[in-house]
């Protein structure tokens, strides 16, 4: 039985004007001490799943629409508001993506420890602060004892990062949810964050949900991903095997946007062409279809369930992927259908597929 399980997860944001489909039926699961990727583009849904999973999406307009949780047997939609604040911290832990926003301005770093450390363990406050010491020092803060006094905008980016990942950890919890835990920060101390990171998952056996939009940090840290786009997961499977036979033309895109060392010099990037859709509309169809190259006609009106492909990993997990056209292995290392005389099926008049709301925006087509 996996540690976390996410079943069918809608979350949707209403106000009196309008509706944001944010996440449209997410599964996922989580095993014990194992380091699972979310990935996929800005907007797509990563950090309001996770918001989700912590019971904590802004009010009053985010909603758990449908869907299961189950953490450790529990059902965390049944839970109220005390169990879930007791269970936030000591069983489940979130570095949020944005460390200034999530760190409180008027108080001292030490103010900030010592206050988590205590609301969950019954300990005095030399005892407490004691203990914050050592968290800063175990994930690598110099003189802790000075950074304890210091105010949140005192410390640089990384320095923050840091101080997000001690809090995580001061409580030991069995899942941390790590939401973009480096984007702000330039490249070697994004790489020392990251191995401090996978230390520690593996020192305390944590389980990890690791979301990012960099394809290099999943290939780095995770045995498993899902790939999510415009609110769905639209491929997931054995890290390794995602990267090495993608079956999402979305996964394939991405790829193909990496930088890669390996690759001759002038292999070029190819961006995924046009945008993804608006999420104030209610999904029609695949909803990657306007920017597909392998589109059918069926996925303008039908948008493909997350299926069981050919290949599978010997492992549990099998490859899944939302598609009607999964490329083939030779498409997905070229990044273009290469079927004879195959044309991405044009867009259908208006009436079909309520054009106009949902995809008009979209001019690019990378037919
Ligand atoms: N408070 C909110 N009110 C309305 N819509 C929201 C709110 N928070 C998020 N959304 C919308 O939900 C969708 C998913 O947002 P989310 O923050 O999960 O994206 P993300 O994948 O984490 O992107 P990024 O990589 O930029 O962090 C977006 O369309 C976003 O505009
Ligand atoms: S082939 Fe169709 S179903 Fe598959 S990603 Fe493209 S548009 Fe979506
Ligand atoms: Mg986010």
């Amino acid at each position: 039985m996996a540690l976390l399980s996410v079943q069918d997860l809608v979350v949707r944001f209403r106000t009196r004007r309008q509706t944001v489909h944010a996440v449209n039926g997410v599964s996922l699961d989580v095993e014990a001490g194992e380091t699972m990727g979310l990935v996929g583009e800005s907007g797509c849904g990563k950090s309001v799943t996770s918001l989700a999973i912590m019971r904590l999406l802004p009010r009053p307009a985010g909603h758990i629409e449908g869907g299961a949780l189950t953490f450790d047997q529990r059902d965390l939609t049944r839970l109220s508001e005390s169990e879930m604040r007791r269970l936030r911290g000591s069983e489940i832990a979130m570095i949020f993506q944005d460390p200034m926003t999530s760190l409180n301005p008027v108080l001292t770093i030490g103010e900030q420890l010592v206050e988590t450390i205590r609301a969950h363990r019954r300990v005095d406050q030399a005892e407490a602060r004691d203990q914050a010491l050592a968290l800063l020092r175990s994930v690598g803060v110099g003189d802790a004892a000075d950074r304890l006094t210091r105010y949140p905008h005192q410390l640089s980016g990384g320095m923050r990062q840091r101080v997000m990942i001690s809090m995580a950890l001061a409580l030991r919890p069995r899942l941390l949810i790590a939401d973009e835990p480096t984007t702000a920060l330039d490249v070697t101390v994004q790489a020392q964050v990251l191995e401090l990171l996978r230390r520690l998952v593996s020192e305390h056996q944590t389980a990890m949900i690791l979301i990012t939009h960099d394809m290099g940090v999943i290939a780095g840290m995770t045995t498993r991903v899902s790939v999510m786009y415009a609110g769905f997961v639209v491929e997931s499977g054995a890290t390794s095997e995602l990267f090495e036979l993608p079956k999402h033309p979305y996964t394939v895109g991405l790829l193909h946007s990496m930088p890669r060392l390996d690759a001759p010099i002038d292999r070029p990037l190819v961006p995924i062409e046009g945008l993804p859709p608006d999420l104030r509309q209610a999904p029609v169809g695949c909803p990657f279809a306007p920017r597909c190259r392998w589109r059918l006609p069926i996925c303008w009106t039908n948008n493909p369930p997350l299926a069981p492909i050919g290949i599978s990993s010997p492992d549990k997990h099998p490859h899944l992927s939302a598609c009607w056209s999964p490329p083939t292995e030779a498409e997905a290392a070229r990044g273009r259908p290469e079927r004879p005389g195959f044309v991405a099926a044009p867009m259908p008049e208006r009436s079909t597929i309520r054009r106009e709301s949902r995809w008009g925006r979209l001019r690019s087509d990378p037919r």
